[in-house]
C-alpha cells in the first residue's frame, strides 16, 4: 500500500500537537496502514539539536536567512532518516510542520524572498510534497494567548504580535492557492469539534484516494 504524508499547520497555540495525538490514534483503530507521527524541527537526533538552536531564547543573533537553512537542514535529515523510509513502508506519516511553516514564517514573517524559501524547500524536498496539509487555523491573538497561559515562551512565540500576523496571512494565501490540498479547519471550537472536522476531511481524502 502507497504511503501517505499529511501534513500540520498553524499558528503557534493553534493545538496541532493535541490533534495530532487524537488523528494518530483514530487512524490507528480505522486504518490498516501503520501511522507514524513526527514533527519539524526536530524529527531527527540531529535535528533535535537544530531544534534546541532554532527555539532557544537565549541565541540572539541569527540571521533570517541562517535561520532559513537550518529549517532546511532539519528537513532533508528529517525526510532521509524518518518521512522518506516511513512512506516507501507505505505508513501513514502526520508530520507537525513542514514546507508551508517556511513559506509562512520565514518568507512572509521575516520577509525573506518567496522564491529564496521555495528554493530552499525544494533543494530539501527534491518534491517530495504532503498528500495533504491540515492547517489548523485560529486568530494569532488567540493562540498567543494559550501559550502564554502555557507559561515559558520559545524565541517565536515571544514575537510581536504583526510577525505572528503575517505568518497567518502567509497561511492564508497558502490556503487560497492550493484549495484542494491545503484543507483550512476552524480551530476556536472545542477539541473534540475540531477533531471531528479533522476525521471528516481525513475521511474524504481518503475515499477519493482509494477511488484513483
Ligand atoms: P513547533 O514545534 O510547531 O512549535 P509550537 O508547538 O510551539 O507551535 O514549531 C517550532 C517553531 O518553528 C514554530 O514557531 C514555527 C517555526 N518554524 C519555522 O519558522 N520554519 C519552519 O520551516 C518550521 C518547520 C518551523
Amino acid at each position: 500500500m502507497k504511503g501517505r504524508l499529511i501534513v500540520w499547520e498553524g499558528v503557534e497555540g493553534s493545538g496541532k500537537t493535541t490533534q495530532v495525538a487524537a488523528i494518530a490514534e483514530w487512524l490507528q483503530s480505522t486504518q490498516s496502514q501503520e501511522v507514524v507521527t513526527t514533527r519539524e524541527p526536530g524529527g531527527t537526533a540531529l535535528g533535535k539539536h537544530l531544534r534546541n538552536l532554532l527555539l532557544k531564547e537565549e541565541i540572539h543573533t541569527i540571521h533570517d536567512k541562517t535561520e532559513l537553512c537550518l529549517y532546511a537542514a532539519d528537513r532533508i535529515q528529517h525526510l532521509e532518516e524518518v518521512i522518506k523510509p516511513a512512506l516507501a513502508q507505505g505508513k501513514i506519516v502526520l508530520c507537525d510542520r513542514f514546507t508551508a511553516s517556511s513559506i509562512a514564517y520565514q518568507c512572509y514573517g521575516r520577509g525573506l524572498d518567496y522564491s529564496l524559501v521555495e528554493q530552499f524547500n525544494q533543494i530539501a524536498t527534491n518534491g517530495l510534497g504532503p498528500d495533504l496539509t491540515i492547517w489548523l487555523k485560529l486568530d494569532v491573538r488567540i493562540g498567543l494567548q494559550r501559550v502564554k497561559l502555557r507559561g515559558e515562551s520559545d524565541r517565536f512565540e515571544k514575537a510581536a504580535l504583526e510577525f505572528h500576523q503575517r505568518v497567518h496571512q502567509g497561511y492564508q494565501d497558502i490556503a487560497l492557492r492550493q484549495p484542494q490540498t491545503f484543507i483550512t479547519i476552524e480551530a476556536n471550537q472545542p477539541q473534540a469539534l475540531v477533531t471531528q472536522a479533522i476525521q471528516q476531511a481525513l475521511s474524504k481524502h481518503f475515499q477519493e484516494f482509494d477511488e484513483t
